[in-house]
């Protein structure tokens, strides 16, 4: 069983974790429009890993005899201005995620709640990966500029990534 605290913020990372598919979706449109599809594929694989993100939360709190509630979230962003912009917003929300998964694992652990540590833990590894690789993408943006060769190579590079289900 979960604290009804520990619980609330279980649940609401749910949303977190939806709303980032949200966000990454709108990243990928934006590409699609550019006709930078190797980018739009990177953040449409993005988005699913968000969303297999939320459905791990919704099966801890349903193993622990819970009722995981669905709720709505504001639009995402929509108008971009740039590759550049785009990364620099994903490694900031990436960021805050990181901040959220930290402060439930400082409640599980407040709580001595070992399930929830143990669970949390994989968040965390992730969210270390995660700021890596939005951070690495940013730099080499940033290094060869919006306009010619080398962001089409990046773009040619991103094409190829898949979506992989994490490990249970
Ligand atoms: Fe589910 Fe990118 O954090």
């Amino acid at each position: 069983m979960l604290s009804e605290k520990l619980l609330g913020k279980l649940n609401e990372q749910i949303t977190h974790e939806f709303y980032s598919a949200h966000y990454y979706l709108a990243m990928a449109s934006y590409f699609k429009n550019e006709d930078l599809d190797g980018f739009a594929n990177f953040f449409i694989v993005q988005a699913e890993e968000e969303r297999s993100h939320a459905m791990k939360f919704f099966e801890f709190i349903v193993e622990q005899g819970h009722e995981a509630i669905i709720t709505g979230f504001k639009d995402p962003k929509r108008n971009f201005d740039s590759v550049e912009e785009i990364f620099s917003l994903a490694l900031e929300h990436e960021k805050l995620v990181s901040s959220l998964i930290n402060d439930l694992m400082a409640l599980a652990q407040e709580e001595k709640h070992y399930p929830s540590i143990s669970f949390l833990q994989w968040f965390i590894d992730e969210q270390v990966e995660e700021e890596a690789s939005m951070s690495k993408l940013l730099n080499q943006i940033k290094r060869v500029g919006e306009q010619g060769h080398g962001i089409l190579m990046i773009d040619r590079e991103l094409a190829s990534r898949t979506f992989t289900p994490a490990a249970e």
